[in-house]
């Protein structure tokens, strides 16, 4: 048996989220900003994993909308954080054939880092690999408004009829647009909820919740995820028995 036959059907889409930094430090008597530095490792794990077993997409929530109001020296370390790992693992993310594109609203980054990210996203733009999503100052709220605006604006210039508009034309309009929308999502932290993440795309998402801390998700926790996704039956609103003589909306 090959090593990745347990892990049949693979998602296509894989979302993340990262929750556990600050208790993983906090455990070792570490400020926040180590535990945050020490989840660098598991990025750099699932992005190798997912481009070794050809998940075509995978999208991680770094930083939310709702980040902004922690303490001013975290926000500050995480940014200096986010800054340094582009800069550090773009040649890598391209040598590996990955697309990386940053999700959310980066009007409010500093100067630096939207320049930053945009020459990291010119670089791997053609890239055919692996298609990395970092969510910055992302909100699942956030990002439906922000369609909500692309699309009033289009139909008052008369380009858009308010009748037209459906839902693949509101999907369009979001930061994930021309992207399948992710068939698992892993929250590692122990929490269970959502937490403002994708809050359109995840409707028929499977969940997988577990309660390693982010910076100890290693490539068995992520093997489990995988297993866990493999046992699901999706039915996409059908029944067990239409699924069975069917495939879903996405062949899945
Ligand atoms: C949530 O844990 C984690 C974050 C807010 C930051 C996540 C960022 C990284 C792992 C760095 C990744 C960098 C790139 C470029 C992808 P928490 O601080 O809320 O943990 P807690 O619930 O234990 O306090």
């Amino acid at each position: 048996m090959s090593r990745n036959a347990t892990l049949a059907p693979l998602p296509r889409h894989i979302a993340i989220t990262m929750d556990g930094n600050g208790r993983w430090a906090a455990e070792r008597g570490l400020a926040r900003s180590a535990g945050h530095k020490a989840g660098l490792e598991p990025v750099r794990l699932c992005v190798r994993e997912c481009a070794r077993l050809g998940v075509e997409a995978l999208t991680l929530f770094a930083f939310s909308s709702e980040n902004w109001s922690r303490p001013a020296e975290e926000v500050a370390s995480l940014m200096g954080l986010f800054l340094e790992a582009i800069d550090r693992e773009v040649s890598d993310l391209d040598n590996r054939g990955v697309c990386l594109r940053v999700i959310g609203d980066r009007r409010v980054l500093s100067v630096r880092l939207q320049a930053q990210i945009a020459a990291a996203e010119q670089r791997t733009a053609n890239n055919s690999g692996l298609k990395l999503q970092i969510a910055v100052s992302y909100g699942g709220r956030w990002d439906i408004v922000q369609a909500a605006r692309t699309l009033a604006t289009r139909c008052l210039s008369g380009e858009l009829a308010v009748a037209a508009i459906d839902e693949d034309c509101f999907a369009a309009a979001l930061e994930l647009a021309g992207l399948a929308d992710p068939d698992l999502l892993i929250r590692t932290g122990a929490e269970r909820r959502i937490s403002n993440f994708l809050l359109w795309n995840l409707a028929y998402t499977e969940l997988y919740f577990c309660d390693c801390l982010w910076p100890e998700f290693d490539a068995r926790e992520f093997a489990q995820a995988l297993a866990f996704f493999a046992q699901r039956e999706r039915r996409f609103g059908r029944t067990s028995a239409q699924q069975r003589g069917l495939s879903g909306p996405r062949g899945s």
